[in-house]
């Protein structure tokens, strides 16, 4: 049985693009079948169109947020949690009103490959409960720098004696961000005084290895 894989996308799409070519070179278990981008501006996009991923679709936040000022935190909140019910089902069944269509299938594998949006337990849950695994690409090591500008935040610390290594993991999904169970973890050493733009390109280059393998692994351990 061919394996399925969504891959969610938010910028340049390096990550994606290595999973493409994994697949162009016959190195990877399951099919690219679908890219969901959350930025319109994504480069990630043309990469699909470029490799004519068959299913190639946009879900924006800001939508959703129209019309709603910052301060408003009570009603973004309840767009934010419909943003997310509406991506959960366009990815079960296709199209965000969740109505069964009998020409989609949905995915084995969601790999979030810098996607910038936490993904609340209304779109963990139902995954779950469809048998469909969800993983992240982040630029750490577990249980350092969760979240955002964690290239940054690693390099600083390491150039500042914090810490000895830098590194980066793929992780199952779950409702804390960037906490989830490890699939692969990958090191590599601090160099003092190394400026944040080579640091940032040893870990790009880690990861473009690194997340063909985590998607493998991933596939080999689902039972569809
Ligand atoms: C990667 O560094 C990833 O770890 C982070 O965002 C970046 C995505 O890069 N979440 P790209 O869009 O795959 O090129």
């Amino acid at each position: 049985m061919i394996l399925t894989i969504t891959v969610l996308i938010s910028g340049s799409g390096s990550n994606l693009q290595s999973l493409i070519d994994a697949q162009a070179a016959n190195k990877l278990n399951g099919v690219i079948t679908q890219v969901i981008s959350s930025n319109s501006d994504a480069f990630g996009l043309t990469r699909a169109r470029n490799a004519n991923i068959p299913l190639i679709k946009l879900h924006e936040l800001k939508p959703y947020y129209k019309g709603i000022a910052k301060e408003n935190k009570q009603q973004r909140l309840l767009q934010r949690e419909l943003f997310n019910k509406d991506l959960v089902n366009l990815i079960i069944h296709g199209n965000i009103n969740g109505t069964p269509d009998a020409n989609y299938k949905k995915p084995n594998l969601i790999v979030c490959a810098g996607w910038m949006l936490i993904l609340s337990p209304l779109v963990l849950v139902p995954l779950e409960t469809n048998n469909i695994t969800i993983i992240n690409l982040h630029p750490a090591l577990p249980g350092a720098f969760e979240g955002t500008h964690a290239i940054e935040r690693a390099w600083k610390a390491g150039q500042n004696g914090d810490i000895s290594k830098g590194g980066i993991m793929i992780h199952k999904v779950i409702t804390e961000v960037d906490q989830g169970e490890p699939v692969l973890v990958k090191e590599l050493p601090i160099i003092k005084g190394e400026p944040l733009e080579e640091y940032e390109e040893r870990i790009h280059a880690l990861e473009h290895k690194a997340i063909v393998e985590a998607t493998n692994i991933t596939l080999n351990n689902i039972n569809p």
